[in-house]
């Protein structure tokens, strides 16, 4: 399994870091048979699994979940555990004990935190504590609310400098790599030459240290809204549902299920079960 040290040396010879969400046993199998290097639980599971249209309703008991299916489909791939909305403001002590437990109840390697400001004294402390943090900067899908929906972030150059400034404070922090969403590339390319640690980016541009994008949006699984920076590498959404609608067609018109797909008992005990 890949380790934090490895992704810092992936930096040092620009050698791409490949991130993809995964919040089950299938879909972690898959992503680590892909050879992907990090696999998210992201709380994204609110939106694209469990139907929520924020990411503001996943709670503790969701991401220990998901992230025990995607760690057992996924045994050597660097596992990242998002930490869910609410569960690390405030009491610095409860932020620490959820870090904990998601890390001991899903055998994640890391967490994920949104934001900087009051978080990175929260940074400070998982990674005292033994826990890799990645931070999480730029469009903050748990703040949707407060920044008025999901919008591009750092556009003036006053907001760039706050996110640089923000980003290095992270990695000051303790964090061990950075995701970056939703920012003018421009600016994911300062960010990143400013660091030691690995940039992640989604929607971003190219010019971060690796990229991360949501399962369901890149292989076009499910209805949700898919957005700009996503690029479509498979539609198995339209498969699946020609799938599903056969099946039903065929059940209606006897099609299905035929002898092949049945069992048969011999005509010697049928004819003794009606003597
Ligand atoms: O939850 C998630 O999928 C994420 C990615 C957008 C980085 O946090
Ligand atoms: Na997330």
């Amino acid at each position: 399994m890949k380790t934090t040290s490895d992704f810092l040396k992936m930096k040092s010879k620009e050698d791409k870091i490949t991130m993809m969400t995964a919040y089950d046993y299938p879909t972690a199998k898959f992503a680590e048979e892909a050879g992907v290097d990090m696999i998210l639980v992201g709380d994204s599971v609110g939106m694209v699994v469990l139907g929520y249209d924020s990411t503001v309703l996943v709670t503790m008991e969701d991401m220990i979940h998901h992230g025990k299916a995607a760690r057992r489909g996924a045994t050597n791939t660097f596992l990242v555990v998002d930490m869910p909305f609410g569960t690390y403001h405030g009491n610095i002590d409860q932020s620490l004990a959820n870090a904990v437990q998601l890390m001991q109840k899903t055998g994640a390697q890391a967490v994920k935190i949104e934001g900087a400001d009051d978080v990175i004294p929260v940074i400070e402390r998982l990674t005292f504590a033994g826990i890799p943090v990645v931070a999480h900067l730029g469009l903050l899908p748990q703040s949707a609310g407060v920044l008025g929906g999901y919008k591009v972030q750092g556009k003036t150059a006053e907001a760039a400098q706050k996110l640089i400034e923000d980003a290095k404070k992270c990695e000051q922090a303790g964090a061990c790599a950075v995701v970056l969403e939703c920012i003018p590339y421009q600016l994911t390319a300062e960010i990143s030459s400013n660091l030691t640690i690995p940039t992640i980016g989604i929607g971003a541009g190219s010019t971060a240290d690796g990229q991360v994008l949501v399962f369901h949006d890149l292989v076009k699984y499910g209805s949700h809204h898919i957005p700009k920076f996503v690029k479509e590498y498979a539609n198995v959404g339209e498969p699946i549902l020609q799938g599903i609608r056969q099946y039903v067609e065929e059940v209606k018109s006897g099609i299905f299920p035929s002898l092949e797909h049945s069992f048969t008992m011999k005509d010697e005990q049928l004819n003794q079960l009606y003597g």
